[in-house]
């Protein structure tokens, strides 16, 4: 078990680590991706041993939950030697961000893991809507993996982000999609990220409207969050959980305990940070002032945009 525990100038208790495996997606969400992408090429990805190690010397110091995101980390071939690498670090919570499309074929070599978190993007519960927001098809196979993840035991979440004109008209679909079959449901703000900015007034819808559309049908119960946590839920009526990521209207820089390490080796002190120090080629015994050093660049308050795009940073 690690013994430290990461405080930084604020007293943030900082313990959560997002790892992106790479920025390539087979998903090309408008309000993520640029028309022109340019991918980093494959061999500059932190290799799977090399993620590990650096993975293994941050958990030493107090890292106690880890998530992979990307892009979307299934595209990477090593992803299982990835979880089977850090499966054996004593994490608290260790699971992955992804669209789900090539999410079926791993999950009964994942229900063999720790790795049960499952956070899986969901904008659209109609097939065209579907396709106009990720501008693919894959729909159906979506729903089948989040079933299927369900059915096998694994914890898992959708992510909606709501989109003005959108996908806005789908929140009650969604919400009973989640609820039949017993999933939480967030709702994501949209944030002021890379190919968002010049529409995001145009397609921000915030929380509280929202929650005045759902408590058109439902009555809603708030439920008790941790400190660090990015959500405030809510019960409804019938059973659902609800959950809204409030980034714009309700940041919630004030509990952060998150660092992200980029597949580009840098380790980001903030999601709406465009850089940081790079991990790669560390020792051991440098991990903890480099993390020191770190937790010093992570701001308190919120930065208003970024303009980097979304692919890049990893959910
Ligand atoms: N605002 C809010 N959420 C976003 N995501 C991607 N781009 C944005 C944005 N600009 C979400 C994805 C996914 C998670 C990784 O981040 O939909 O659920
Ligand atoms: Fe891919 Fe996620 Fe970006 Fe969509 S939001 S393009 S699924 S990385």
């Amino acid at each position: 078990m690690s013994i430290n525990e990461l405080r930084d100038k604020h007293g943030r208790h900082i313990h959560k680590l997002r790892i992106s495996l790479l920025d390539a997606c087979n998903m090309r969400c408008l309000y993520c991706m640029p028309e022109k992408q340019v991918f980093m090429p494959n061999k500059d990805w932190p290799k799977a041993d090399e993620l590990i190690y650096m993975a293994t010397n941050l958990v030493k110091q107090g890292i106690d939950e880890i998530r992979l995101t990307g892009g979307e980390p299934l595209l990477r071939a090593d992803f299982m030697e990835i979880v089977h690498g850090l499966d054996k670090l004593p994490l608290k919570k260790f699971g992955f961000t992804t669209n789900a499309i090539h999410l079926k074929k791993h999950l009964k070599e994942l229900k063999k893991t720790n790795c049960q978190y499952i956070n899986i993007s969901l904008d659209s519960v109609n097939r065209e809507n579907f396709h106009k927001i990720t501008k693919t098809d894959s729909l159906e196979v979506v729903l089948e993996a989040i079933l299927m993840a369900k059915e096998l035991g694994f914890k898992v979440k959708l992510n909606t982000v709501l989109l003005r004109g959108m996908n806005d008209h789908e929140i009650i679909d969604l919400i009973d999609f989640a609820e039949d079959n017993d999933i939480e449901i967030r709702f994501l703000e949209l944030m002021k990220i890379g190919v968002v900015l010049p529409v995001f007034d145009k397609l921000f819808i915030s929380a509280e409207e929202v929650i005045n559309k759902v408590k058109t049908k439902w009555s809603l119960e708030s439920v008790e969050m941790p400190v660090d946590s990015t959500s405030f839920n809510f019960k409804t009526n019938s059973g659902g959980n609800i959950g809204f990521i409030a980034s714009e209207s309700r940041p919630f820089c004030g509990g952060c305990s998150r660092l992200r390490l980029g597949a580009d080796g840098k380790l980001r002190p903030c999601l709406m940070l465009d850089d940081g120090p790079s991990l790669r080629g560390l020792e051991p015994d440098q991990f903890y002032p480099f993390l020191l050093k770190v937790m010093d660049l992570k701001p308190h308050t919120r930065i208003n945009e970024l303009i980097q795009p979304m692919h890049q940073v990893g959910g």
